[in-house]
């Protein structure tokens, strides 16, 4: 049920052969912003009257006289300047959601024209802990994946894996020179992990080493500055400003300086990495070294890599396992790795690229820096892997749009990415860079554990869950619902609800934004979390299950639906808007607007429930509509958070 295309369409056809581009106009046609004007507003008059000649409030009479919409709305009103009223009839509400309530894909139909999408999300680095900024281009990509599926869209996942970097290096060198061969018998995993941190460990302390003087310094400066500005006279206009910015400076610089420290205490503090950091100077161009004899495809290399990438895979599988995350490719950066010298010598060829200061560039209007595609000791780069990969999906995908979910840092890469693909003539591929900010933690800065490092994925997700349990399996709780929870089934609710609560508390801030990491609020029962929706997802079927009336798919024809209840009337409008919701959240690809709308539909059946008796309703026939309308709130509610890859409990 479109609805809002339905009364657009309507619109249309009264503004045909009267004015020019109907369709622009009737646009304008939105939900109402404050309910007491309606259920939607057409904004139309007002654009119109000036190219017509008439007064807004006579163009807005003459469009309602031409518009044929007495099946689904009441009379129009026009309001203020010309604004026109709709309110949807009662008795068309409920039959709408009678049949919406009646179909399992709540009425949902699959797009007449479906596009093919290739998405590239998750892609974390192999051989590094997955870590929280990980989840955002997880959890946003699966949305949208799932979203666009829905409709009827066709989706190739493809999870991009950074499994060819410099990371490697690292790994390998560690190996070779660090490695403690039982442990790595034991547990690979932990062993090539904590050989990847010893080896960043110590690159960190060398590379900080010479930065130090001069980072103290600075700080030394700075309060300098502030003593200056300190002596001023009082009555020194600036002299306020000049303390404010010095202290400002002084904060920047110590931050700045205590980056520098924690990177260097924890070696100098331990003889044992002291030692290593001598004994292994220059630490990370040996480590590039080996990157490099990688890339040249050195046998022992290869060896090396091919015996620690699918530890690694394994583990990040482990966690898309949990997440309930499923791609149709892993292809990853090696996989091109073959096809960037061509990929290369293409560009040269067709003049796209040309030889600068003996790296090989190209040069895109309305940029001042060029893409290096191979640097001069002849390596490829990110972006020339990047060139190489929409050749490849282009070719054997076909897709109409290339969307990839990547953090808001990588902005100025896709645009020359995406300019240059263009200036190769792949203009009629949609090119998307769906961005995302930054996962704050408490403090409001970058989302680290106290020791500076990123905490592992897993370790969030179990302490999502532990929260969960605390917070909706804790045992009084418990008793005061009248829930009987065995052990098993407090788990299961305590999963469900955790790790629901990492994506919704996610998915439900505007990508855009940063957001802050608080296991504790996501888990909430109150307020925007998943929590509360599948709270409320809950108590309806706990009201079906107790109704003694078999209310389902097969049945729901038996129902009928009336609204008398200003709240229940609210709620159905609501439900009839899930697919114009879907449309508007893949329209810019903002997952924010099917989580804003899912809590609110929660937030309107709560006020429902207050308001409307189900079980103990006047009549058979009420108790009857309300049980419909709580079976059509729950098909919403299951299937609008599995769109978000978030799953319900019929028991909390
Ligand atoms: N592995 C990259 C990173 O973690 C993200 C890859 C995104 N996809 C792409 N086609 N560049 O920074």
């Amino acid at each position: 049920m479109q609805i809002l295309s339905l009364l657009r369409s309507r619109f249309e056809q009264a503004l045909d052969g009267w004015v020019a581009d109907p369709a622009s106009h009737a646009a304008r046609v939105a939900v109402a912003r404050d309910p007491r004007n309606g259920d939607y507003q057409a904004n139309i008059a007002m654009p119109l009257a000036k190219p017509l000649g008439m007064k807004p409030q006579d163009v807005a009479a003459e469009v309602v006289r031409r518009l044929q919409i007495d099946d689904l709305c009441e009379p129009p009103t026009i309001a203020g300047p010309g604004f026109i009223n709709l309110k949807l009839k009662d008795a068309y509400l409920a039959s709408q959601l009678a049949e919406q309530a009646a179909d399992s894909r709540c009425g949902v139909s699959r797009v007449a024209a479906p596009r093919r999408y290739v998405l590239d999300y998750s892609a974390p680095n192999v051989a590094k802990p997955m870590h929280v900024g990980h989840i955002r281009s997880t959890v946003i990509g699966d949305a949208l994946n799932r979203t666009l599926r829905f409709l009827g869209h066709h989706v190739v996942s493809d999870n991009h894996l950074g499994d060819w970097g410099t990371q490697f290096g690292m790994i390998i060198y560690g190996y070779q020179h660090f490695a403690d061969q039982p442990s790595f018998a034991q547990d690979p995993v932990a062993e090539l992990s904590r050989l990847y941190r010893l080896v960043q460990q110590i690159i960190g302390y060398q590379s900080s080493i010479p930065k130090l003087a001069a980072a103290q310094a600075a700080v030394e400066a700075a309060q300098a500055r502030l003593a200056a500005a300190v002596a001023l006279p009082a009555d020194n206009k600036d002299r306020k400003k000049q303390i404010k910015s010095a202290e400002k400076e002084i904060r920047n610089c110590q931050d700045t300086l205590a980056g520098l420290n924690a990177k260097i205490e924890p070696v100098a503090q331990s003889t044992e990495l002291m030692q290593l950091a001598t004994e292994h100077a220059g630490l990370e161009t040996r480590a590039q070294l080996e990157t490099v004899k990688l890339h040249e495809g050195n046998p022992d290399s290869i060896a090396l890599w091919q015996k620690f990438l699918p530890l690694s895979i394994t583990e990040i599988e482990s966690v898309y396992e949990r997440l309930d995350v499923h791609f149709d490719h892993t292809y990853g950066e090696s996989f091109y790795h073959p096809m960037l010298a061509g990929t290369v010598q293409k560009l040269v060829d067709s003049g796209m690229a040309v030889e600068s200061d003996g790296a090989t560039c190209i040069f895109l209007e309305g940029f001042e820096a060029p893409m290096i595609i191979r640097k001069r000791d002849g390596a490829f780069l990110y972006a020339t892997t990047d060139l190489a990969t929409i050749d490849y999906r282009l070719e054997h995908f076909q897709p109409d749009a290339i969307l990839y979910v990547v953090d808001h840092r990588q902005g100025e890469h896709f645009q020359k990415l995406f300019a240059a693909a263009r200036a190769c003539g792949h203009e009629a591929t949609e090119f998307q860079h769906i961005s995302f900010g930054t996962v704050l933690g408490t403090d409001g800065k970058p989302f680290k554990t106290r020791s500076g490092s990123v905490i592992g994925l897993d370790y969030l997700l179990d302490e999502a869950v532990e929260r969960a349990h605390q917070a909706v399996c804790n045992p009084d709780r418990l008793q005061k619902a009248g829930l009987d929870m065995s052990a098993d089934e407090r788990l299961q609710v305590a999963n469900v609800v955790g790790l629901g609560a990492i994506k919704f508390a996610d998915l439900s801030h505007n990508r855009t934004s940063d957001y802050e990491f608080n296991t504790e609020k996501m888990v909430q029962l109150e307020g925007n979390t998943s929590a509360y929706i599948q709270y409320m997802y809950a108590r309806l079927q706990s009201i079906l299950r107790k109704s003694g009336v078999d209310v389902n798919q097969d049945t729901i024809a038996d129902f009928t639906i009336e609204l008398q209840e200003p709240a229940e009337r609210s709620l159905a409008l609501q439900l009839l808007q899930f697919e114009d919701m879907l449309h508007l959240t893949v329209e810019e690809y903002y997952p924010s607007v099917l989580a804003g709308y899912l809590y609110g539909v929660a937030k309107q059946f709560a006020s429902f429930f207050d308001q409307c008796p189900v079980l103990i309703a006047e009549t058979d026939a009420i108790r009857k509509s309300r049980l419909a309308v709580c079976h059509a709130t729950g098909q919403v509610l299951r299937q609008g958070l599995d769109l978000l890859g978030i799953g319900v409990v019929d028991r909390m």
